[in-house]
């Protein structure tokens, strides 16, 4: 698995500050609100479990699936719900976690669709940034790290399913997508 990365972006290391650091933020920011952290999966999930225990908060939590690569490398444009919410955001300060916001295709349909639905406050916490591949104007609000446009794996972000177990984040080869 280590074998198909060609650098190391984002290591543990600077993961674990990054949790640190916007859960800090995250703490003052709400500290007078009771926010619903919702997790967009699958990638979410490393970095919603680290940063989580990081906000000194009471705050619960949600999941919900979308899909916007359909297996590839690149944004189909089009985001489906795979699955959807088990509870109302009606009057919810919403804060959306992700791994990575790049066109911003599924964070500008999803901000929308939670606002349509009635939430209080709708922010992002996005482990990675990926501003050079936006086709939609959007700022996160809370961003752990701004990287190049790059393919990168790890640490919840996934080449067709695999990787997401690695530890940090990295560049995947080309050739591991090339050939097929
Ligand atoms: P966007 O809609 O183009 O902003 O993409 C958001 C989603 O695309 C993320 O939640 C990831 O699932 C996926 N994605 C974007 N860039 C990468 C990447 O470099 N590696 C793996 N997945 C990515």
């Amino acid at each position: 698995m280590h074998n198909d990365i060609s650098e190391i972006l984002v290591t543990e290391k600077e993961i674990a500050d990054i949790c640190i650091r916007l859960g800090s933020q995250l703490t003052k920011d709400y500290k007078d609100k009771n926010p619903i952290l919702i997790g967009l999966l699958k990638g979410c999930m490393p970095f919603m479990s680290d940063l989580s225990r990081k906000i000194d908060l009471k705050f619960d939590m949600a999941y919900m699936s979308v899909s916007s690569y359909h297996g590839g490398i690149a944004s189909s444009g089009d985001v489906k719900i795979k699955m959807d919410l088990d509870i109302s955001i009606k009057g919810r300060d919403v804060l959306i976690i992700e791994d990575i916001v790049d066109t911003a295709n599924t964070i500008v349909t999803i901000v929308e669709l939670f606002k349509h639905r009635g939430a209080n406050s709708v922010k992002m916490v996005t482990l990675l940034d990926k501003p050079e591949g936006r086709l939609r104007p959007y700022q996160p609000e809370y961003v752990g790290k701004v990287i190049p446009k790059a393919f990168v794996v790890g640490y919840g972000l996934d080449y067709d399913e695999y990787y997401r177990n690695l530890p940090y984040v990295g560049v995947l080869k080309p050739e591991v997508y090339n050939h097929e």
